[in-house]
């Protein structure tokens, strides 16, 4: 059975390191239970230890490691991280539909049914012609990543990243009870930096993402907690 989830806005803390997460983290003094994304690049240099300092301080987790192997790998996987209790845990849909399986049941097992199972489809930096020259996809992107939400959603996990601009083809395939997690939110006139297919945070409202992540435009901001703050109105309205 799917989870149960609200609309959010998740902030992607890309730092190296803890310190410098505290340091950005001590500027929203004022909102002490911030939806926060754990990436790659902060995990694997630091490792567990950031998962439990944003908990204590009462923020949820996205812990987004894009976990990608044999079916059996990303089930020890999932059950082990199972034991940090976090809300949100992904897997690339492309290890198919028994590694999916895997994943969900790892968390089960692993004791954090209430862990959000969720799958990337095709990344917000990968372009229509990516697909087709380098993975030698040959539906469009849209097609792709409609199948991937299917298989996904078959599989019996909760949601998937995907660009806002796939949102309503996967809200029509996979119906309400779907998360659809959405980064590459831009703010009008701000630079795109390496993602391709982006959107404003009202945009991704309007066309049926329920989380949006956000990164740069919040943490390179002069002064972030604004931007925060003006985001999550123009998307939780
Ligand atoms: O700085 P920016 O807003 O582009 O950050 C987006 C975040 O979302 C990054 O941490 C990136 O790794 C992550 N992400 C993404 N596309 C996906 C899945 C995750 O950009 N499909």
């Amino acid at each position: 059975m799917n989870r149960t989830f609200s609309s959010d806005v998740i902030v992607a803390l890309d730092f190296k390191n803890l310190e410098e997460t505290l340091a950005f983290l001590a500027l929203f003094r004022s909102h002490d239970q911030l939806y926060l994304k754990v990436g790659m690049e902060l995990y694997l240099q630091n490792g567990p230890q950031v998962l439990s300092a944003l908990k204590e301080r009462g923020h949820r987790i996205f812990l987004d490691l894009k976990l990608h192997d044999i079916p059996n790998t990303v089930y020890g996987a999932s059950k082990g991280l199972a034991q940090y209790k976090v809300d949100m845990l992904n897997f690339h849909a492309a290890g198919g539909k028994e590694m999916l399986e895997a994943a969900k049941q790892g968390l089960l097992d692993g004791g954090s049914p209430e862990t959000l199972a969720i799958a990337v489809t095709q990344l917000t930096s990968t372009s229509q012609e990516q697909i087709q020259a380098e993975q030698l996809i040959p539906v469009d992107l849209v097609t792709s990543v409609r199948h991937y939400a299917q298989l996904t959603k078959e599989a019996g996990l909760d949601g998937v990243v995907a660009s806002v601009h796939e949102a309503p083809v996967i809200r029509e395939a996979c119906g309400r009870d779907f998360a659809i997690v959405t980064p590459g939110i831009r703010l009008v006139g701000g630079p795109s930096q390496d993602q391709k297919r982006i959107a404003t945070p009202e945009v991704a409202r309007q066309l049926g993402s329920s989380h949006i992540v956000v990164g740069r435009p919040i943490t390179l901001a002069s002064d972030p907690v604004s931007v925060y703050e003006a985001i999550c109105q123009s998307f939780l309205k």
